[in-house]
């Protein structure tokens, strides 16, 4: 295992990333931030330097574990304090598994700002990996507005709130294209536009010979869009997902929620050996805006016997209706770990028996007429001083010590209602503290929102870990669904969606000391409160070295300049 070195500046830049000119946050001067490639056992260490000028920063390496360095979680006000203008700190961790991952700014929403990129972490020997191929591909997934993103937090939390509405473009690998769309060819109602070939944002293109196999890489780190994925004229064989390893099946397109990573082999043996074809990603899940967001579209090129400027012969593929949960679901539930008896597969399946069951309400609030995202009645709010560092050094006036209740309480409460006005929603700072060692499973239960007739998709993503996916249900969790679990491959995620007035149940083992997010990953709805936070093994965290640059803010930092003066 090596060590990895890199040294990152953050700074606003003017980019295109649609061809619109706007401001994106850039990791060295690009966008999306450039691409970690690791081996698994590898330790990365990145000086990352705030040159934002008046904000605070910080990055979160989403899908890494963070075991024994919690601190380099990279999650403002959880994990450490957010990263001055003008200052610098330094992250290490170690990369222990392989697989797709990807990174990105956690604090407000800087993710939305476009303060991401890819990382992606290789098997340390080739034979640990149970399928071949002749080459690789990463598309990183997003969606962009051309509303600045201050302007969007401020919109959010106002009253009436003011949603943001649906994304301008999605982008592939950052790039996308405006209202003018390449596929305009075949459309007798669009314009064709000036197709520009401004490098910011000329679509991607795929090379690849006939009768090889190569792998896609593909996350998603959209603020908001729910995606579907899909290839013209090819099946792909889904791999991987979540950096764990699925039984392989093939299928059409697949969906992709924020937060997700997936890999899907290509084969090229499916057509005629020549021809340039669509790559496409369109919405799923949000009823489409005026306009609908065009699909991103790149293009999968046969080489060298096609050449690149030939546009494909026939109109884009048609994804999938954004509501048709049905096809979706379909999807989630083909997902199985891929288990077996080679020595690769470090696959173990998950205890039979929880300890502890929390059931999450996922519904909205007003609280004090705002609009609110709350869990059990609870909108987060984040406190001053990192958590990690209060419950390190025992500060108990930094956050809420009371914890918040595993259930909702209301055994008679009705999902498919709004939820009523006297509630009693509050905003709070408070955490589950889950003993060491204990088998913890979450239930998320849906529910319609504010709006009658409404439920909508949330992806939730877990900080510090990956989870079992036990399986999902429609309508109100009871206990006795147990006996839909699926306890023999439940596949390994770090982000699972729970569908509109269904519920999705998950497990875990709290075996990784540390203070860890667990929310919705639609950046908006975590702005509006939709999370929780897990304090896991409390004992452990105070006596676990932390990097004290993590914590030299709030009620951490006077304490640190109190035993400086004696
Ligand atoms: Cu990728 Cu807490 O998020
Ligand atoms: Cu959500």
């Amino acid at each position: 295992a090596k060590v990895i070195q890199l040294k990152w500046e953050v700074e606003y830049k003017h980019w295109s990333p649609d061809c619109i000119e706007s401001v994106v946050m850039a990791i060295n001067g690009t966008f999306p931030g450039p691409t970690i490639e690791a081996t698994a056992g590898d330790t990365v260490n990145i000086t990352l330097t705030n040159h934002l000028h008046t904000e605070g920063v910080v990055i979160h390496w989403h899908g890494i574990t963070q075991k024994g360095t919690p601190w380099a979680d990279g999650t403002a006000s959880i994990s450490q304090c957010a990263i001055n203008a003008g200052e610098t700190f330094v992250y290490s961790f170690t990369v222990e598994k392989a697989g797709t991952f990807f990174y990105h700014g956690h604090y407000g929403m800087q993710r939305s700002a476009g303060l991401y990129g890819s990382l992606i972490v290789h098997e340390a020997e080739p034979h640990r990996q149970p399928f071949k191929y002749d080459g690789e591909f990463n598309l990183l997934l997003s969606d962009w507005w051309h509303q600045n993103v201050h302007r969007q937090e401020v919109d959010l939390s106002g009253v009436p709130l003011v949603f943001i509405g649906e994304p301008q473009s999605l982008l592939i690998n950052g790039k996308g294209q405006y209202n003018c769309s390449i596929a305009a060819h075949f459309d007798e109602s669009k314009n064709v536009c000036n197709f520009t070939e401004k490098e910011q944002c000329k679509p991607e293109i795929l090379q690849v010979k006939p009768n090889k196999k190569y792998r896609i890489r593909l996350a998603s780190t959209t603020a908001l869009a729910s995606l579907n994925f899909m290839i013209q004229g090819h099946k792909l064989e889904v791999v991987e997902a979540d950096g764990n390893y699925v039984k392989p099946f093939l299928v059409d397109d697949l969906d992709i929620y924020s937060g997700e990573s997936y890999s899907v082999l290509l084969n090229t043996n499916q057509g005629p050996p020549s021809g340039n074809y669509w790559i496409s990603i369109g919405i799923r899940g949000r009823k489409p805006g005026k306009p609908p967001t065009p699909p991103a579209l790149a293009i999968l090129n046969y080489y060298p016997m096609t050449p690149v400027s030939k546009h494909p012969s026939s109109a884009p593929p048609v994804h999938p209706v954004w509501d048709n949960y049905t096809h979706s679901k379909l999807f989630s539930n083909s997902i199985k770990a891929l288990t077996g008896p080679k020595s690769y597969l470090n696959y173990k399946p998950p205890p039979l028996k929880q300890d502890r069951r929390i059931v999450l309400l996922n519904t909205q609030n007003y609280i004090n007429n705002y609009t609110k995202w709350t869990i059990n009645n609870i909108s987060l709010t984040l406190p001053s001083t990192p958590y990690l560092g209060a419950i390190k050094y025992g500060i108990d006036n930094a956050f809420t010590q009371q914890s918040p209740p595993d259930h909702y309480n209301s055994p008679n409460y009705n999902i498919n209602y709004p939820p009523p006005r006297d509630t009693n929603a509050i905003h709070s700072n408070a955490v589950y503290k889950l003993p060491s060692n204990k088998v913890i499973d979450v239930v998320l239960q849906n529910a319609n929102m504010l709006t009658e007739g409404h439920s909508e998709i949330h992806p939730w993503h877990l900080h510090g870990h990956d989870f079992w996916v036990l399986g999902y249900g429609e309508g109100k969790f009871s206990d006795a669904n147990e006996t839909l679990f699926n306890t023999v491959d439940p596949p390994l995620r770090n982000t699972v969606v729970v569908y509109p007035y269904g519920w999705t149940a998950l497990r875990f083992e709290a075996d990784n000391p540390g203070v860890w997010a667990f929310h919705c990953h639609i950046e908006p709805h975590l702005h509006m409160g939709m999370g929780v936070i897990f304090a896991e093994a409390v004992e452990e965290i105070k006596k676990m070295k932390v990097n004290k640059e993590a914590l030299v803010c709030g009620l951490t930092g006077k304490m640190f300049m109190n035993s400086h003066r004696d």
